[in-house]
């Protein structure tokens, strides 16, 4: 076997595909522009380097469990004056992640709450921290399901270790004491040491009775709201926005 071949192996066996893939067209660069064996080789690892990244971000965004896909760039401040443009896009810095604050978006249905929430997150998987979606429904079914199973402590470290968990619809359906128990043990654990993105559609003087317990709403909401970005969004629902629109055009005959 040639020198030649044993590197392409080499290479292979290093798992520094992108490297292997470039080499066949780089070496003949490199001899006709004469380019110097440390240049040529940070080039190269540079690369490498910068394809490892864009895969661990691409997979850290699919294991984020987002319900889609959407970034800030999809959104549409205009449709949705209350929401200070500057201010998302200023929590897209990430500062906050840094700080271990909080972001809780609050306002009706359909006004963008999930659609932030997730576009925040997709910064953050894309810049690889790790990063989790979970609607508050299904977060409290698996810390129950843990419960019952005797894996309590394991589950709520798991969920913990998130740098962001962002817990989806809190308050459309109603907690139950346990619940309400679970959540606020999370609360506590991730409590200044990790980012929790929450939405509800229900003012937080509301929680006592969606927690079904106002000690324990009151008691998850202080930590909650403890070093946090409090986005209250007042608008129309943009999945009726199209049907709003119709609705106020006149048709041909004048009538609406
Ligand atoms: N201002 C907006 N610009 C673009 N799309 C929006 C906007 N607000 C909401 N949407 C879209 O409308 C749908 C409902 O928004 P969502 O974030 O799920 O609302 P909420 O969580 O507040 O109920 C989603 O598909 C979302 O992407
Ligand atoms: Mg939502």
């Amino acid at each position: 076997m040639s020198n030649y071949n044993k590197l392409l192996n080499n290479l292979e066996f290093l798992k520094l595909d992108k490297i292997r893939n470039y080499l066949p067209n780089y070496l003949e660069t490199i001899a006709s522009k004469d380019i110097p064996f440390v240049d040529a080789m940070l080039d190269l690892t540079e690369k490498e380097i910068e394809f490892k990244n864009e895969r661990a971000s691409k997979i850290q965004v699919a294991v984020s469990a987002f319900p889609f896909e959407k970034g800030l760039e999809d959104f549409n401040f205009d449709y949705q004056p209350s929401i200070n443009k500057k201010q998302i896009y200023d929590l897209a810095t990430l500062r906050f992640l840094e700080n271990k604050e909080n972001i809780l978006f609050y306002g009706n249905s359909g006004v963008g709450k999930t659609h932030l929430a997730v576009s925040l997150g997709i910064v953050a998987a894309k810049k690889r921290y790790i990063t989790y979606f979970i609607s508050c429904h299904d977060l409290i079914t698996q810390l129950n399901k843990a419960h019952s199973e005797n894996r309590l402590e394991a589950k709520l470290k798991h969920y913990a270790k998130y740098k962001i968990l962002i817990i989806d619809e809190i308050g459309y359906l109603p907690i139950d004491k346990q619940g309400a128990n679970l959540l606020f043990q999370l609360i506590a654990k991730r409590y200044e040491k990790n980012s929790t993105i929450i939405t509800t559609n229900q003012m937080f003087s509301k929680w006592g009775e969606v927690f079904s317990d106002p000690v324990i709403a009151n008691a998850l909401l202080d930590r909650l709201i403890h070093h946090s970005h409090i986005i209250k969004i007042k608008g129309t629902s943009y999945r009726i926005k199209d049907k709003i629109d119709i609705s106020e055009t006149p048709d041909s005959t004048g009538k609406r």
